[in-house]
């Protein structure tokens, strides 16, 4: 017989009949004549309740099923007399798959969030955990079928470059070269040496890649893993995250703005509707007022605010911040909450930052100073997307590199794309976990990575 899935048997109108599941055991509770045993395999977050009378031939061994232990249970489905389930199987068979000794980690009580990251490997069991990686999985899913719909194409760009698109420095750098014995010349580590023939990194962002196919297909995205050796452990950074990536030729940034703005509201949307149960667990245990945050975020008209009037509303505020609010810095994640979260009490997306503090790629505008540059911020997280137009002009794009002193040389591919019939083109990058954050109320990055990577943390 073919196993079924207990989301498909839960959801049905009617009893299914005859079926057969396979999971593991979250409790046993023993009566004088049956014993009921909660099975869960981890299609939903419900587990089916199974009836074991206490005439099933395996009877005495049934009743060694243990708090995670694994089972296949072949039975009729039938309407359930207890409260809390609409069916339940009676079982006429039950075969005992795999033993968890009392040393199971999980037992039925509540664990901390940091206890659970010690034990990744088994997290997913877990009602809370098991629901966002359902959650993930299906975000993960919505982001191809907003792109198909609107019949962009899906770009597989290099994990691995000789590239640093930020300009942040903060590279892993990838090397097949004996650390112990590095070969030297001139009292430097000989790249002509190592495996590429010149130094190599994870990649931090498949922007540069998608912009060369942006100018040959027109509409495309990357949807990948990015690698950032950020050395900052904040809660809401890892050194290794998912992006969606979209670049759009014949696009400028008011475009690219809509269609950020449209991404979010579909994909936080789409959550909403398809992992209602998963969602409603956030919203009783996590966050209370994560229902509306989601309404706010699928239905609001988000903001769009200049840079320099996002200084003014922070400087004009009377709250006192941690970090000052200028023009020329960067508007820390307190700022960026404040104005989302505060002020407007809705997504914001700030947009012409400072040239200074944004990479070499963005579009100059006429003041000379500022760039096309834009980033959404959303309750809870901060920034979400960060984007741009790209700069298109191969005379203002050489300046720029000249300025902040990045090898012509190294980007001659880069700059070929603007020689050869150059476009306006323009794109973003959603942080996908930070969404996931936002749809689960999760309130650190950590707990929305099946196996996270922080500083000085690399376990499972
Ligand atoms: O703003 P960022 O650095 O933009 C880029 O990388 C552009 N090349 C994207 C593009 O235009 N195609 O990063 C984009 C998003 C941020 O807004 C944030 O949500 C997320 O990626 N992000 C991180 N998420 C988790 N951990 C980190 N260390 C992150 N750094 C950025
Ligand atoms: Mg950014």
């Amino acid at each position: 017989m073919k196993r079924t899935k207990i989301v498909d048997l839960l959801k049905s109108d009617a009893p299914a009949g005859k079926v057969l599941i396979k999971g593991w055991v979250r409790t046993r509770r023993d009566s004088k004549d049956f014993s009921f045993i909660e099975i869960n395999d981890g299609s939903c977050l419900k587990n089916m309740q199974v009836l074991a009378d206490a005439a099933l031939p395996n009877y005495e061994e049934i009743k060694k099923l243990t708090t995670g232990s694994a089972a296949a249970v072949a039975g009729d489905m039938i309407a359930s007399q207890g409260k809390g389930q609409q069916w339940e199987l009676r079982a006429e068979n039950i075969e005992i798959i795999g033993i968890a000794p009392e040393t199971y980690p999980l037992q039925k009580k509540r664990h901390t969030d940091e206890f659970l990251r010690t034990i990744a490997h088994l997290r997913p069991r877990t009602n809370k955990y098991g629901a966002a990686f359902r959650i993930r999985s299906e975000a993960a899913y919505s982001i191809h079928k907003f792109f198909k719909d609107r019949g962009f194409r899906c770009l597989h760009s290099p994990i691995l470059t000789g590239s640093d698109c930020e300009g942040a420095g903060e590279l892993f750098q990838v090397t097949s070269l004996n650390l112990d014995s590095v070969p030297k010349k001139e009292g430097k580590p000989d790249y002509a040496r190592d495996f590429f023939g010149k130094p190599a990194n994870l990649t931090v962002s498949g922007q540069l890649s998608a912009e060369m196919f942006a100018l040959a297909l027109g509409d495309v995205y990357t949807f990948g893993p990015t690698f950032r050796a950020e050395n900052s452990n904040t809660r809401r950074h890892a050194a290794e995250f998912w992006m969606a990536e979209p670049e759009m030729a014949f696009c400028d940034i008011s475009e690219n703005m809509d269609l950020a703005e449209e991404l979010i509201r579909y994909l936080t949307r789409h959550i909403m509707e398809e992992c209602a149960e998963d969602i409603a667990l956030f919203a009783q245990f996590v966050d209370k007022t994560l229902m509306q945050t989601l309404e706010n975020i699928a239905s609001s008209e988000y903001v769009r605010l200049p840079y320099t009037q996002a200084v003014e509303i922070l400087n004009g505020s009377g709250k006192k911040f941690e970090y000052e609010a200028a023009f020329g810095k960067d508007l820390q994640s307190e700022h960026e909450r404040y104005l989302t979260e505060k002020h407007f009490e809705k997504p914001v997306i700030v947009y012409d930052y400072p040239k200074s503090i944004k990479p070499f790629y963005m579009r100059l505008n006429d003041d000379g100073t500022t760039v096309a540059a834009m980033d959404v911020l959303v309750p809870g997280i901060g920034e979400i997307i960060g984007g741009s137009q790209r700069e298109e002009r191969l005379e203002v794009l050489q300046a720029r590199m000249k300025e902040i002193g990045l090898s012509q040389e190294l980007y001659w591919w880069y700059l070929d794309s603007r020689r050869f019939g150059t476009v306006p083109h323009s794109g973003f990058g959603l942080g996908f976990e930070r969404f996931l954050m936002l749809v689960t109320g999760i309130g650190n990055i950590r707990d929305v990575i099946p196996f996270p990577r922080t500083p000085g943390s690399i376990e499972f």
